[in-house]
């Protein structure tokens, strides 16, 4: 055995099976009301609720468990507006020349175009940046292990959390997104990995009437 393994005790309670029924079932409910925003206020969130938001993301599992995710909340309308002019270059570029024909089908029903006032407008941006490598005391670069996969099951945990507390969400990759990296000041270990737009919805906001696929078709049970 490793040297360094130590353990402790495992906090886990067994539920019954009726609460668990009740508990997956108000789960399911919470979580199928989560819908993506792209009209925000800019009515401000608390920042404690972000925090808590940001500390459920961290206890994401992650491969070899190096959490190889960072978070860059923005708040600052500075920097929010530099963030959507450098977006707003990078998907007029993808719109009008490098997206395909195929990829312009598939997001038509969503509405959406090059123009993302939604970056100016909502009140916090959060950065999710992917370490691809660890660096440590002593300067040395140590790959991490699943970081993509990682860094999703994070992200996911955080969309979860903030839709949980009341706050609504849109989940925005431009591509390609360096600008961040850039304009957040962030190192080349770390890639972005996508912007987190975070707030209120506005008083008369309208989503696409979309669907979602049945238990039968995203599962199968052996
Ligand atoms: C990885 C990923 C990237 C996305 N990128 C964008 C984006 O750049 N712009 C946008 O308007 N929506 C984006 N979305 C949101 C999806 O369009 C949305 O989740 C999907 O249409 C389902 O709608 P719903 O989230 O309301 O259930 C993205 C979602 C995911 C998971």
């Amino acid at each position: 055995m490793v040297e360094s393994y130590r353990t402790i005790p495992l906090n886990f309670r067994i539920q019954d099976e009726a609460s668990m029924q009740r508990a997956s079932q108000a789960f399911y409910e919470l979580m199928s009301r989560r819908r993506t925003v792209r009209e925000f206020s800019s009515r401000d969130v608390p920042e404690s609720v972000l925090e808590n938001a940001l500390m459920t993301a961290g206890a994401a599992p992650s491969g070899a468990n190096l959490q190889p995710w960072h978070f860059v909340v923005v708040k600052d309308a500075t920097i929010k507006d530099r963030i959507r002019e450098a977006a707003e270059i990078e998907e007029r570029e993808l719109y009008e020349n490098r997206a395909s024909e195929e990829w312009l089908g598939a997001i038509a029903p969503l509405g959406t175009d090059a123009n993302k006032p939604f970056l100016e407008e909502a009140p916090a941006l959060i950065a999710v940046f992917l370490k691809r490598f660890t660096v440590d005391e002593s300067g040395d670069r140590h790959k991490t292990y699943y970081p993509s996969e990682s860094v999703g099951l994070a992200t996911g945990f955080l969309i979860a959390a903030l839709h949980n507390a009341g706050l609504a969400t849109l989940t925005h990759t431009p591509s390609p997104m360096k600008f961040l990296r850039d304009i957040l000041e962030r190192p080349s270990t770390e890639r972005p990995f996508l912007l987190l737009v975070c707030g209120y919805p506005v008083d008369d906001a309208t989503v696409p009437d979309i669907e979602r696929h049945s238990l039968q078709e995203i599962s199968t049970f052996i």
